[in-house]
């Protein structure tokens, strides 16, 4: 590690998307109690993530990424923890049974609070406020007093992201994830062909599963069937909250940021010289980088020496997000260049924030059959160019949305208005992620086949 870098090296450079506090003396003695809280997650955690990424970057696992755009104080019920963890589970079963390749699940959940926005200020009849930036910095209510930035709301968002991290904790491990309750997972709401695959690839399991307790296999008492492996990640975008939740490691005497497992740097923030790569640079966590159209592939590889300067498998995930339109033509020469200078990287295709578009009813939304088109090419480049397909990053949610257009239920532009909840970005719903699922097993299937044919040439 460079030896100049300290989890506050970072506030001697530029630093974008942050916001302005007023009382800056509040804000440091928050910092300060911020500091002495108990981490979030382990740094031994983020090792084992680090292990499981290491195997998608060859080839052998695949990558869910998953949530909400931005999680907030409003929204905060387990019950919408529990549907989310619900359709995150049955996505991972799809992909598991359907394209036998283990899923390496990873919820953009349980800190993801902070966001960049295309302008710093927001003006309704002459009155100009700070943009909404998310419920760690500040309210959504149009009025002086929410939109101001409040140190208080670091401390909630923490007490949040630990609840949420305490739950979901146990829903992994205490029996919830146990594939003979895979029946449960379904969600009462969604009665579509969607569920009734689900439900026929589940009664399908539980013929596996009393095969094998046929054959003496007491399902119980394997770890891989009654448990298992959940971890969080976020932007890392309000750095002074980062740097109080960075830590050394008495294990291996290495700084962690203990707010999650993996960190991303957004599409926004990711310059070479930037304050948000500097504080990146320091921390053993899996980081994820926003490949957005703007990507200029040398500034990319420098980017690369910087966050992972021993190349080191299964530390770094390029999130590619170009939108269906571009991504045939700009993908290819990033994957190629990279490919070529030997770096160890994962490749997951964001088919969400290049595709979002204003619908003729006012809304922002996504179509699905623009999401589903950039994920098809991306699976397709990364064919012809030798590469492994090696994710998905999703903004989803177990509720019972219509923020996203498209899928078996037909959301039409009309119908958008109808239950439109999102802090910030449309999400999939529950019905629309299972329709993805099945989708991506089939991508993965025919992936897997088409490497094993020419492996055998
Ligand atoms: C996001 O993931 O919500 C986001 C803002 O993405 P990006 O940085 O790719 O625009
Ligand atoms: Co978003």
């Amino acid at each position: 590690m460079n030896n100049n870098w300290s989890p506050s090296s970072w506030r001697k450079k530029n630093a974008l998307h942050m916001p302005q506090y007023l009382d800056e003396k509040h804000l440091n003695k928050t910092l300060e109690k911020i500091s002495k809280f108990p981490p979030l997650v382990f740094a031994g955690e983020a090792r084992v993530l680090k292990e499981k990424l290491s195997d998608v970057s060859k080839g052998k696992a695949f990558m869910l990424q998953g949530g909400d755009c931005a999680e907030s104080f409003a929204d905060f019920h387990p019950d919408n923890i529990r549907d989310t963890f619900k359709v995150i589970l049955q996505m991972a079963v799809v992909l598991t049974f359907g394209a036998s390749c283990p899923i390496v699940k990873v919820g953009r959940i349980a800190g993801q609070f902070a966001k960049p926005r295309s302008s710093a200020t927001e003006k309704i009849n002459n009155i100009e406020l700070e943009s909404y930036k998310g419920d760690i910095i500040n309210g959504i209510d149009f009025n002086e007093k929410d939109r101001n930035p409040d140190p208080n709301r670091l401390v909630q968002a923490y007490n949040q992201s630990a609840s949420t991290l305490n739950l979901l904790r146990a829903f992994s491990q205490g029996g919830f994830a146990n594939l003979n309750k895979i029946h449960q997972w379904n969600l009462n709401f969604v009665k579509d062909e969607n569920a009734t695959k689900f439900t026929e690839m589940s009664n399908r399991i539980d013929e596996c599963l009393s095969f094998m307790q046929a054959c003496g296999i007491n399902g119980n008492s394997v770890r891989q069937l009654n448990e298992t492996d959940f971890f969080t990640s976020h932007e890392a975008l309000l750095l002074q909250y980062e740097e109080a939740l960075t830590r050394i490691d008495s294990t291996s005497g290495k700084w962690y940021d203990v707010s999650a497992h993996m960190l991303w740097v957004g599409d926004r923030t990711r310059q070479l010289d930037g304050a948000h790569i500097e504080f990146l640079k320091g921390i053993e966590n899996p980081i994820g980088i926003k490949v957005g159209p703007s990507t200029k592939t040398d500034e990319l590889l420098k980017i690369l020496d910087v966050l992972n300067p021993n190349n080191e498998s299964g530390k770094i995930t390029l999130i590619c997000r170009m939108g269906h339109e571009k991504v045939g033509s700009m993908l290819p020469n990033i994957v190629n260049t990279i490919h070529k200078s030997g770096k160890d990287v994962v490749w997951t295709c964001d088919p969400m924030h290049g595709n979002t578009i204003k619908s003729n009813t006012g809304y922002k939304t996504r179509p699905l059959k623009d999401i589903i088109s950039e994920i098809h090419q991306f699976f397709q480049i990364h064919r012809s160019e030798g590469t492994y397909p090696g994710g998905v990053h999703l903004e989803m949610t177990g509720q019972d949305v219509t923020e996203c257009m498209g899928g078996l239920q037909e959301i039409t532009d009309q119908d958008l208005q109808n239950r439109y909840h999102t802090y910030c970005d449309p999400r999939l719903n529950a019905s629309q992620s299972l329709e993805l699922a099945f989708l991506l097993s089939d991508f993965l299937k025919e992936e897997k086949l088409l490497s094993k044919q020419s492996s055998n040439l």
